[in-house]
């Protein structure tokens, strides 16, 4: 028997001034995007912004509907629309927010596991790390892989 354990990295950031540029741009993106929600149920408006190696951002917000689960969280809407449009380009880094009460959420919320999962297989077609950004009003978390958010990912139809 081996006890194992798994070690998270990830950088804290207090406000988006500490972000690179384009982490920045980004984040700010993902931000304007929860205008964009459409939550008449939770009233819960997430935002999501994808940088792409093309250069591209592509946003994406929630979207729900009367019957629940056909509604879609922010972060998918943006992949498989981003993907939908552009296919051939890599997914370098995805921000979301939330906004709450008409206020940005100030804890990051965290991606649902069904969007990590779809986090991990565009990563893996892209062929590149995708960087994960959690914006919160007071903290910013970046992740430097889907793999640090999702372990144990499933990939056993490889
Ligand atoms: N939601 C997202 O858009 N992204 C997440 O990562 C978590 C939850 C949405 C789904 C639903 O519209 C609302 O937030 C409340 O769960």
């Amino acid at each position: 028997m081996t006890d194992k354990k798994i070690i998270i990295s990830y950088t804290e950031y207090d406000n988006t001034g500490e972000l690179s540029a384009q982490d920045r741009i980004l984040a700010e993106a993902a931000v304007k995007a929860t205008r964009n929600a459409y939550t008449p149920y939770s009233h819960f408006n997430v935002g999501a912004a994808i940088r792409l190696s093309n250069g591209e951002i592509v946003t994406g917000a929630n979207q729900e509907n009367m019957a629940y689960p056909s509604g879609l969280c922010a972060e998918r809407t943006a992949m498989f629309h981003a993907s939908a449009q552009y296919p051939d380009a890599a997914m370098e880094a995805l921000a979301l927010a939330a906004v709450k009460n008409g206020e940005l959420c100030p804890v990051p919320a965290t991606p649902c596991g069904a969007c990590r999962q779809v986090m991990a297989e565009y990563q893996d077609r892209g062929n590149r790390p995708m960087e994960i950004i959690m914006v919160g009003s007071e903290k910013i978390w970046k992740f430097s892989r889907v793999d640090d958010i999702l372990p144990f990912i499933f990939d056993s139809l490889k």
